[in-house]
């Protein structure tokens, strides 16, 4: 199938969902503003997530003042690895993933070496709003780090895959795993270069694949073959995401979840507004599979698994 369309029409007729009917068709209807802020804020979801039950890499510690930064020392010394995320960043930016350090020099996923003094420099420059939303004031997340599984280690160059599933009334109707490369540093966030694999929902399999927009068959950096990944634990993604939806009553959602070596499928985030890229990993639209959900009744399925078990069956 031929997916890179520049004739709105051919774009409809192929079932490719646009952002302006994304955003009025689903995300205006479905999704309820007064959840953006939580939603927005990793800390406050992670808490929320903790709450409901649903696994979600630790929270090592939160700093929200300037004054706070000289815990950060204290906080470092304890733990080997872990991220620094701003609280309300996205696309990857601000997020920088120690794998070990000495409490002076700090060696990050992509190689690179820094020091004490610069870890303070970038946690002032997120507290700043560097990287928020709309350049507000932010806080600083600092979380456990999660750690490649055997199953997928090879992959990804350098920072964990996160799979990304678009949950539309509870129901599973698209996923993507996105690996990182050489150039997207330690994030699998497909505006920093990494590569988005269509993931068949029905059982957790590649089907096709994008990097910078374009299809591809391998991973640019280690010539691994992408159609031939197989999600371990596909069923628990799939559980997680869904669970999402039922903790934050969202319509449209992308939950972002990252299997961790030690303890499988994690919560990385929620996304109330999902990018649309995931049609081109699939090669396909999603207008039809969300407007097969808007056909069913409002109690054709009871309960999670059975609208796990209904995705299942009609979205490959
Ligand atoms: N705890 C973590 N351990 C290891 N890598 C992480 C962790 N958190 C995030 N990453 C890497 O950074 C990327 C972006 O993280 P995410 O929390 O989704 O932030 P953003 O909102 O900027 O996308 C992830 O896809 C993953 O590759
Ligand atoms: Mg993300």
């Amino acid at each position: 199938m031929k997916f890179r369309f520049t004739i709105p029409r051919k774009l409809r007729e192929a079932g490719i969902l646009s952002i302006n009917n994304r955003n009025s068709q689903y995300i205006m209807p479905y999704n309820h503003r007064k959840f953006f802020p939580l939603v927005d804020n990793k800390v406050l979801t992670k808490k929320y997530a903790v709450k409901h039950g649903v696994a979600t890499a630790g929270i090592i510690g939160v700093i929200k003042h300037h004054y706070q930064v000289a815990d950060l020392e204290k906080i470092v010394r304890r733990h080997q690895e872990f991220v620094i995320k701003p609280a309300t960043g996205s696309g990857g930016r601000g997020i920088t993933v120690v794998c070990e350090h000495d409490n002076e020099h700090f060696v990050l996923a992509n190689g690179d070496v820094i020091n004490m003094r610069q870890i303070r420099q970038h946690v002032f420059d997120t507290l700043s709003g560097l990287y928020s939303l709309g350049g507000q004031p932010d806080w600083v997340l600092i979380e456990e780090k999660i750690n490649f599984s055997e199953e997928l280690k090879d992959y990804s160059y350098r920072g964990v895959p996160d799979a990304r599933i678009i949950i539309f009334k509870g129901y599973p109707v698209m996923a993507m795993l996105r690996l990182a490369t050489r150039k997207s540093a330690g994030r699998a966030n497909l505006h920093q270069g990494a590569v988005g694999v269509g993931i068949s929902v029905k059982d957790g399999r590649a089907l096709a694949a994008v990097a910078d927009d374009k299809p591809v068959t391998h991973h640019p950096d280690n010539g691994k073959h992408l159609h031939e990944i197989l999600l371990p634990r596909w069923d628990e993604h799939l559980e997680i995401a869904v669970r999402c939806h039922e903790m934050l009553k969202l319509g449209y959602l992308g939950a972002d979840i990252a299997m961790d070596r030690d303890r499988g499928p994690l919560m990385l985030e929620v996304n109330v507004r999902p990018g649309l890229a995931i049609q081109i990993a699939n090669h396909t639209g999603l207008r039809p599979r969300l407007e097969l959900i808007e056909s069913l009744s409002e109690n054709a399925h009871s309960g999670i698994e059975e609208r796990i078990a209904f995705s299942r069956e009609n979205f490959d």
